[in-house]
């Protein structure tokens, strides 16, 4: 049967261990993936030089998979930011972040399930600042209609193939006239192509609100770059937070999925991190590969665990390890495969 390669950017801090969490979880699932292992870090280059090797970006091109632990972002001058660096050198343009309540994990809300579509390469984030005099900074915001095109079409295709009702276009249109208003026409011309999928437009402020009021009124949303980076997060805090928010990046025939935590160096190496993010975005890759049973036996084992509530790492109110939660996940599987 078929077998894949996948490039794995174990990244700084907790990274390798929650990677290590990962490969141990998915030998134990009997997941066919070989994994091809790069280690890049900002650490390890000199402001200037090239931050990720050809090599390695042709490795994840060649093999489609990549997973990525969370890579450090230094603030301010000299390097760019890895995370941005990889999206926008493999035409990553479709950021995916699923929120969905964690069985187990309490909240101020119950039955969050959301999912939020960011354009991934341009927008507020296409890197185009410069000091125009002492004192004054322009940036260019940059929305092209090939690429809202693309993140819209996107969005309504996914809506179509995992059972949604709604696509929401999040924008702020009534001022940015016509960079939003061009997102929108696209995403309005997209929507036509979807009759059995409902289509709004909201205001990204109105969105964050009905989000922390009622997250159930929406589903899925689309939305420019920055608005995702915001959004997301927001979405992620419905359900508990970072640490268990899955990611992917989607290109043409390429995904690089992803854990959107830091770097936590204060537990680093310290077997206290929760590896559940970068679980749950392997999964989503795993899920591309159409091996839909295998994601689901190992899904399960997750929620099994955290339901139950006896192992959990400290980031969830309990006092287990990284080794034993991954563990406890590993049993259940064992027991699921073996009975
Ligand atoms: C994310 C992160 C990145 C972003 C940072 C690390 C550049 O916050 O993936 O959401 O802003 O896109
Ligand atoms: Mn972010």
């Amino acid at each position: 049967s078929q077998r894949y390669t996948v490039t794995l950017f174990p990244g700084d801090g907790i990274g390798p261990e929650i990677s290590k969490a990962v490969q141990d979880i998915f030998a134990a699932a009997q997941i066919p993936i070989d994994w091809e292992v790069y280690h890049v870090s900002t650490k390890s280059v000199k402001p200037g030089e090239e931050l990720i090797p050809k090599e390695a970006l042709d490795a994840v091109k060649r093999n489609g998979y990549g997973l990525k632990g969370p890579l450090e972002t230094p603030i301010g001058k000299g390097h760019k930011s890895l995370n941005l660096t990889l999206r926008k050198a493999l035409s990553l343009y479709a950021n995916v972040r699923p929120c969905v309540s964690v069985p187990g994990v309490k909240t101020k809300y119950e039955n969050v399930n959301v999912v939020t579509v960011r354009e991934n390469t341009e927008g507020e984030y296409s890197g185009l600042e410069h000091v125009v005099y002492p004192g004054v900074v322009e940036m260019i915001k940059l929305i092209t209609r090939e690429a809202s095109l693309r993140v819209a079409r996107y969005a309504f295709e996914y809506a179509k193939n995992n059972q949604r009702k709604m696509v929401t276009a999040v924008h702020k249109a009534t001022v940015m006239k016509r960079a939003d208003g061009l997102f929108l026409e696209c995403c309005r011309e997209v929507a036509q192509e979807y009759p059995n999928i409902q289509y709004e437009e909201l205001l990204i402020d109105t969105c964050a609100a009905r989000l922390v009021q009622n997250p159930s009124r929406l589903d899925v949303m689309v939305m420019p770059n920055l608005y995702g980076d915001i959004l997301s997060d927001l979405c992620a805090g419905l359900i508990g937070g970072l640490g268990l928010t899955p990611s992917g990046n989607m290109g043409q025939g390429c995904m690089l999925a992803e854990a959107v935590h830091g770097t936590a160096p204060d537990i680093a190496g310290k077997n206290m991190a929760n590896p559940t993010a970068l679980l749950l975005s392997a999964l989503m890759m795993v899920r591309e590969m159409k091996l839909f049973e295998k994601a689901d036996i190992v899904e399960t084992a997750v929620y099994d665990v955290l339901r139950e509530g006896k192992v959990r790492t400290r980031d969830l109110g309990g006092t287990a390890t990284c080794t034993e939660y991954t563990l406890a996940i590993i049993d259940k599987i064992q027991q699921r495969i073996s009975s």
